[in-house]
Formats: C-alpha cells, structure tokens, sequence
C-alpha cells in the first residue's frame, strides 16, 4: 500500500518573523474577518451532478458506483431552471449576508469553465460557466460571496481510490494493482491549479471553503499533503483578504491549529462546525473568542435529495440562528438545488419565513455576539455594544423577566419589532423580586412572536 509523505514538521508560522518565528498576526487577522463576524448568516449551495441520481452528494461514495454508471449524469445535466439571480433573491430575502457554492464537490465536477479538465458544466447541456453566474448574481444582490472546493476527486485518475476512506473504488480489487500508478503530485498539480483559476478569474472572493482534511489506514490526507502553505501562500497572492475555512488542516472534526497559540499558515480564518451548533460555543486555547461557523442543513441531506422531505420548521432555524449569534458563531444554512436549477419549493417557503422574523429582529443578529450574562431560561440573549437583545421563547404569566441586568442600567427597552416601549414594571405582583426587570410583551397568553419575540434594552454600564 502506499503511504503518503507529509513533509509536516510542525507548524510554519505565517506573516511577520520575530526572533527567528513567524507570528500569526492577530490584528492582520482580526481585520481580515471582521465582515464576516458581523454577517452572521450564510447560505450553503450544494450543486452538482448528484442532484440528478437524488440521493445526496455522497451517492458515488455510498453505493460504491463505478465511474461508468456515474458518467451517463455527466451527458444528462441540464439544469433547465437554473436562474441564479432567483437563488440570490432568496438569499437576499432571508437576511442571509454572503453565499458559499460548490464549485467542485467530491465527485470532482467543476461548474466553472476549468481549463484543466473537460469534466465541467461548459461541457453539458448546460453550456454555461455556473460559478461565473452565481458570483455575478450574488454580488448584484450585494452578497459576499465564496467557494467551496473540495480536496477529494473521485473523478480525477490520480486520486488514491483503492484503500482510500471514501473513494467509490475503496474496495474494488481491479483498482488495487493501478494505485502504484498514480501520480499524487499531478493531482496537486491540479488542484492548485484550479484554485488559482478560480482565484484569478472570477473577481474578488470573500470565502474560500475547502472540504476536507482526513486520514486512513493508508493514507494521510491532511495539511501538507495537500501542499496547503504554498497553496494558501498562492490564494493570498491573489485574494489577500479572502476568509479560508479550517479543512486543509482537520475536516468537521478538530478545530486545527487556529485554536492554539501558534496557527500554522493554513490554519484558517474559522472552525466550521458541521450539523451541530456548540454547545458552549468555542474559545481558543487562551481563551480567546475562536471564530466558527456552524454548517447545517435544512433537511438532513446537503447535495438534492428527492425523498428527504424531513426539513426543519422555519422557527427551529431562527432559534438556531440566535443560538449561534449568541454564542459568538455564524450559521451557513444549506440548500440543495435540484437537477434543472431549482432550489426546493419546501426550502424558499423556510427562506421565506426567515426573512419575515429577519425583517422585524435582524437587529439583534447583524453585528451581534454574546452577551456575556448567563443563558435565561425562556430565552436567549445577543448584544450589540450598549444594547441587549432578549430573544424572548417562552411566554411567562404576566410580566416578562429580563435576567442579569440591573433597573439602574436600563435607559429604554423596547419591541425590537415596531420599537414600541415597553415599560419597567414596578407592583405588587413583581415587587418581591425587586432585583430582577420586568416588562410586559402581551396581555395574552401568546408572545407577539410565538417563535421569539425581541425586547431590545438600551443600557448603560
Ligand atoms: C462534508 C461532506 C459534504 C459536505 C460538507 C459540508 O464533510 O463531505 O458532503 O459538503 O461536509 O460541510
């Protein structure tokens, strides 16, 4: 079996050199990402050959289908529907403030017009460089945009198949014999290749995502392996303020280099959390806030599936959101178009209600993090400087508490949703508690917002 080489010997330590170690630059970083803690909501587009068969991007993988029965989907791909300004509208709609599409997923087929390889969409019926497209598209909008790219190549000659975790051709005999004659290196040659295309050709990126880091019995498929420094180096020439995912070190699992003192060149801007929202949400080894991004998708599928109709309720979402925000997190939120161009009808009507509660509550997600005051038990809470935000969840009889702020510091509290006041409570019912601010959101049972309705407290320190 073959063993890749890792030439790792330890971290490489990027930008300024003092005493003989390079630095992370902190504040070059910190300036770097600063758009992208306050956007807070993305959208994730998994788009590929894969949506025709319909049973997830990974069904190449799963069903350890040979390149024959996969090509034929190649010939057929005619995304009719495809209307990318359509995608970006519903983007827009939902309040999300950047977009990450797959320009290749694992099955190695590009939507952008490569010059490397004939596996792409210009070659379809298609005739169309979709990547091209969805950047126009999005930035029209006025949305950051980013790729995702992924390390894997299912179709590429010289991806290890035989022995390799995931290749389709893992366990197929015939391919064994054939592994000797791979060439890793022209595969690196490729790959870098194609990032530099779409570094060079497309615009400026916002985000570059790549997918993913891991290792095998046989094979060490992380960091150097991939030749990350030179190819991070490489992107940073072209694209010097562009956001990279964490995955040319670790893949969903690990938070890589980026959580210790010394991130290594291709440590990444952030820790990408996948189907899971933290439960305490992350810091660094010193304690520092460690930025991430938490990928989830709307069903449990990320690439089209045609019998996965489990979507999550559109308010599961938006508490989702807020757990994230609340937690100093972003959430990137995955549709997965189907074969003629169309992203779900039941995944607009999700984007749709989002976008309502967005409308009324953005405030309390846009450039908000944590709020530093313990977890209230009907809610959450975000902050933006001087002013809380109380995602209120659960109804109270009478008047609403407010934890962890004292009357003293409230200079106004208000209805995020139409600004209205809302007054400090001050009788006989909530005087036995004189500690705690209480204010009344509804002379009902129900919450203005049954899904979570917003006071937004104006304080001072
Ligand atoms: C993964 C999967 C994948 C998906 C990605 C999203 O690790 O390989 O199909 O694109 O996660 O985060």
């Amino acid at each position: 079996m073959i063993r890749w080489k890792h030439g790792r010997s330890g971290f490489h330590f990027l930008y300024e050199r003092k005493g003989g170690i390079k630095m992370f630059d902190r504040k070059v970083y910190e300036e770097r990402i600063a758009w992208y803690r306050q956007a807070r909501f993305g959208m994730f587009i998994h788009w590929g050959l894969y949506a025709i068969p319909a049973r997830g991007e990974w069904v190449r993988s799963v069903e350890e289908m040979p390149e024959e029965e996969y090509l034929p989907f190649f010939d057929e791909f005619d995304p009719v529907d495809f209307e990318p300004k359509k995608w970006a509208r519903a983007a827009k709609r939902a309040g999300m403030k950047y977009a990450v599409l797959t320009a290749k997923h694992h099955e190695g087929f590009c939507l952008f017009d490569s010059a490397l390889t004939d596996f792409k969409s210009t070659n379809t019926k298609a005739g169309r460089d979709l990547v091209r497209e969805f950047l126009d598209a999005f930035r029209a909008e006025g949305l950051k945009v980013g790729l995702y790219y992924s390390l894997l190549d299912w179709h590429h000659p010289d991806y290890p198949h035989y022995g390799d975790r995931n290749h389709p051709m893992r366990n197929c005999e015939a391919e064994k014999e054939k592994e000797a004659g791979r060439d890793f290196n022209r595969y690196l040659e490729y790959m870098h290749g194609q990032v530099k295309e779409l570094c060079t050709q497309y615009g400026k990126l916002d985000i570059m995502w790549f997918d993913f880091s891991y290792k095998d019995d046989c094979h060490d498929m992380t960091g150097e392996t991939w030749q990350a420094t030179k190819l991070v180096n490489m992107i940073r020439s072209y694209q010097p303020d562009v956001i990279i995912d964490n995955r040319l070190e670790v893949s969903g699992e690990g938070f890589g280099s980026l959580a210790t003192e010394h991130p290594s060149d291709y440590s990444g801007d952030f820790v990408s959390p996948e189907q899971i929202i933290p439960p305490n949400g992350l810091v660094d080894e010193a304690g520092r806030e460690l930025m991430w991004e938490a990928c989830i998708t709307m069903n449990n599928n990320w690439g089209y599936c045609a019998k996965d109709k489990n979507f999550k309720p559109a308010s599961m979402l938006i508490k989702k959101l807020v757990e994230c925000v609340s937690k100093n997190g972003n959430m990137l939120l995955n549709v997965g178009p189907d074969a003629k161009g169309n992203i779900p009808a039941e995944s607009l009507q999700i984007l749709e209600e989002i976008g309502s509660w967005m409308d009324k509550n953005s405030a309390s997600i846009y450039g908000c993090k944590a709020s530093g005051l313990a977890k209230p038990e009907n809610g959450r809470i975000t902050r933006n400087q001087n002013r809380l935000y109380y995602h209120i969840m659960e109804n109270a009889i009478g008047s609403v508490p407010l934890y962890g702020i004292q009357k003293e510091q409230v200079q106004a509290i208000r209805l995020l949703a139409d600004k209205s006041e809302l007054k400090m409570q001050d009788n006989w019912i909530v005087n036995n508690y004189p500690d705690i601010v209480f204010v009344e959101v509804s002379n009902t049972p129900y919450l203005p917002d049954e899904t979570d309705t917003v006071v937004e407290v104006i304080y001072k320190e």
